[in-house]
């Protein structure tokens, strides 16, 4: 694939702890790629299929969730609720005839800022890998 290939990533955070994260991240100065549009929620059990389909239709070609880690939600059981519907939305997206590796679930505390950075690096080089979602020829066909 060509590297000059730049996803589209958004990443959707609990803002307890993966928010957290993300902030402790930059406050360490930790640099993860500029890839990344994070959308903050009160709790990763707040997110709906829809939200994790959406995005797809809209252009984007990789979308993770990072929730508290397990037994750590702030809302008791929301991350496990997530964690089963972003199983289920990989489901669909594959029968969709979309890769399942564009969707992942991630745990991260307040306290893993390194892990953060970590997690966006590791998942942008991923979907680098896979490459864009709607390829222009997809586009051109489509017109
Ligand atoms: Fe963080 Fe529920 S409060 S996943």
């Amino acid at each position: 694939m060509s590297s000059e290939f730049e996803p589209k990533i958004l990443a959707i955070c609990c803002q307890w702890c993966s928010y957290a994260a993300a902030d402790l991240a930059g406050t360490m100065r930790l640099q993860y790629p500029a890839n990344i549009r994070i959308v903050r929620v009160p709790c990763t059990g707040r997110i709906d299929i829809l939200h994790l389909l959406k995005p797809f239709e809209e252009g984007v070609d990789g979308v993770f969730v990072s929730g508290c880690l397990l037994d750590d939600c702030h809302y008791v059981n929301g991350n496990y609720k997530c964690t089963r519907r972003v199983a289920y939305a990989k489901r669909l997206l594959e029968q969709l005839g979309v890769e399942p590796e564009r969707l992942e679930m991630y745990y991260n505390s307040s306290a893993m800022g390194p892990q953060f950075a970590q997690t966006c690096i590791d998942f942008t080089q991923r979907i680098k890998e896979l490459g864009p979602l709607f390829s222009s020829d997809a586009a051109c066909d489509a017109a």
